[in-house]
């Protein structure tokens, strides 16, 4: 296929496919834990810094680039070093993302495979439960693990197989508003069913006593891992947006959308964890623990559980086919492989390292990786601390100091301010701070 002729059909299908990457199990289920052990508010206001001065720069830029060169990122990338007269090796960036997407699918696609039993988990529920031991069992099981992780990939390689318009636009389309329509109603449900004030006293009030350096780097984490950035995936389908669709306006659209839910699901699961009485600082076991064993004892609760749990594997569908997206597009549009025939490798791939996170659990839980890390912890760590924040630097670097800014201004459009102003961020604000950060956490 003519790769110049391939864009999104629908007007707002860009914005949808971008959302759908950004809204993930990082906002449904990571925010709310990390901003329930980081002390609440102060962390929901580092984040959102994060996003606005950081993130945003960050994502126009690898939408204008991906606009521009309408390739894969490392053929983005490679066209771009070719227009400005940098050195080929600026690829590279693309090259990382490739390599970061697999990675991160590999263990996303586990943590989505649990969402996926859980769903029925949660329908089953009768009456009371010990959710930890339901936990454990799960997670106990490498071969009930492997089968839900082996149901979500291959529903994500599905999906890539299908092509862009028919497997990426169609899904989206589909999906998004569903999940949109789920998360209002868990609020809802939230509102009538839990301590709503105490959960918007908890999210909103800021207690800077609690910040430590480290409040920084994980809010500045989150906030790649949530906007999809530093890996090409935003690049990627900005590769798909029509031409006289405005930069601008679909980032800040995107990021909105993003920041919208992670706060919407911060404001699903509090009041009912505080009505509990169930700490909100119990980590990663949040929504997986503490929530289900209220969902047992709520009114209609393996009802509300199992919608909850639809609405969190949606969500993780819809950044997965994005996780892949970028390396099934470079092989097949080299016409290496076929479409189907690449997005089974490469998904192949991520299933298989999949594995050694699907094992942390259980057989390999004693196994250190990075550090005293599991596979699991460890993958997490390479793609979140390193491979995002790096990729991301490069590409502020890029952007901002070695693309011509001639190419950039016709790119983007707009005012001579917006221009400036963004000029200004991605060239002195993103790179110093992800820089900073990115050293701190050596120290
Ligand atoms: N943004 C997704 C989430 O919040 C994860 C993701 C990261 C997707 C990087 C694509 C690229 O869950």
């Amino acid at each position: 296929m003519n790769r110049e002729t391939l864009t999104w059909v629908g007007k707002w299908t860009f914005i949808l496919a971008a959302a759908g990457s950004a809204v993930g199990l990082g906002n449904i289920w990571g925010f709310p834990y990390k901003a329930g052990t980081n002390g609440g508010g102060a962390f929901v206001l580092i984040y959102l810094g994060c996003i606005l001065i950081i993130g945003l720069p960050i994502m126009i830029s690898e939408i204008m680039l991906g606009k521009r060169y309408r390739g894969s990122p490392v053929s983005t990338m490679k066209a771009a070093a070719m227009e400005s007269n940098n050195s080929s090796s600026w690829q590279a960036i693309g090259w990382g993302g490739l390599i970061a997407g697999i990675v991160i699918l590999s263990f996303y696609s586990v943590l989505a495979g649990i969402c996926l039993n859980y769903i029925f988990i949660s329908l089953g529920l009768e009456g009371e439960i010990d959710s930890l031991a339901k936990f454990q069992e799960v997670t106990s099981s490498p071969l009930q693990l492997l089968f839900w992780h082996s149901v979500f990939i291959v529903i994500t390689a599905w999906i890539i197989a299908a092509g862009v318009i028919s497997g990426i636009e169609r899904m989206v389309k589909l999906l998004m508003p569903m999940l949109f329509i789920l998360m209002i109603v868990m609020v809802i449900n939230a509102f009538i069913n839990g301590n709503f004030s105490q959960a918007l006293n908890f999210l909103f009030t800021p207690d800077f006593s609690a910040v430590t350096a480290n409040t920084f780097l994980s809010a500045m984490g989150q906030a790649f891992f949530s906007l999809s950035l530093g890996m090409g995936a935003i690049m990627c389908y900005g590769a798909y947006m029509s031409a006289d669709q405005d930069i601008y306006e679909s980032s800040g659209i995107v990021a909105g959308l993003d920041t919208l839910i992670a706060m919407l699901a911060g404001l699903a699961i509090f009041p009912i964890i505080f009505a509990y009485g169930v700490e909100p600082n119990s980590g990663p076991g949040l929504v997986f623990i503490s929530l289900l064993s209220i969902f047992a004892d709520l009114p209609l609760g393996n009802l509300v559980g199992g919608l909850f749990f639809l609405l969190l594997s949606i969500a993780a569908l819809s950044s997965s086919i994005s996780l892949l997206e970028p390396s099934v597009a470079y092989l097949s549009e080299k016409n290496i492989l076929a479409r189907p025939i690449a997005s089974s490798l490469l998904s192949g791939v991520a299933w298989f390292i999949g594995l050694g996170s699907l094992l942390s659990f259980n057989v390999w839980s004693e196994l250190t990786f990075i550090g005293s890390r599991n596979f699991l912890d460890s993958m997490d760590l390479l793609a979140n601390q390193f491979l995002l924040p790096l990729g991301g630097l490069f590409v502020a670097i890029y952007a901002g100091w070695r693309l011509n800014p001639a190419i950039a201004k016709s790119e983007l459009g707009g005012s001579d301010f917006l221009f400036k102003l963004w000029q200004f961020f991605i060239r002195f604000v993103s790179p110093v701070l992800v820089f900073a950060v990115f050293v701190f956490q050596f120290v």
